[in-house]
């Protein structure tokens, strides 16, 4: 039994891996949900992002506190935490310490027609 345990173990971590690749996070809506893709970016330097972030297209968005950014548009989940949906990263941008208490990027009242932009310009990164 503890053989067979032993066999089935990894083959379960790559059936799990298997099955988190084969969903795609939901991209395709993200091009029509309403952002501006330019003022986010416009955005996303003003809200000083790039401290922590390192954001391809935005000037000085070089920070290595939080993870980079480039390819959010292809990750399956945000954050470790979420499914990365349009809704679910508007979310995390609003309310990151709603999502992951004690992390440190912070909640800065962002308001929804500003996750909306930035969330869809973050999008463009592929
Ligand atoms: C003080 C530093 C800090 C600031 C400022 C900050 N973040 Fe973050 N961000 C983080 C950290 C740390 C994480 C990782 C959190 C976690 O995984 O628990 C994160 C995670 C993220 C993620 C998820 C990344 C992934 O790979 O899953 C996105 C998207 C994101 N931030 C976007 C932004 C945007 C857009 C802004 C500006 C509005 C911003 N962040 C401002 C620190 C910051």
């Amino acid at each position: 039994m503890r053989v067979l345990t032993l066999t089935l173990a990894p083959l379960l971590v790559f059936a799990l891996a298997a099955a988190a690749k084969a969903e795609p996070p939901d991209i395709s809506v993200a091009w029509t949900f309403g952002g501006n893709a330019q003022r986010g970016a416009a955005l996303i330097k003003d809200y000083g992002c790039g401290v922590c972030h390192q954001i391809p297209g935005v000037a000085n968005a070089d920070g290595l506190v939080g993870p980079p950014l480039s390819n959010i548009g292809d990750r399956v989940y945000i954050a470790g935490m979420l499914r990365n949906t349009p809704d679910n990263l508007m979310f995390w941008l609003r309310h990151p310490q709603q999502v992951v208490p004690g992390n440190v990027m912070p909640d800065v009242g962002m308001t929804a027609p500003d996750a909306r932009d930035i969330a869809t310009y973050l999008y463009t990164l592929r």
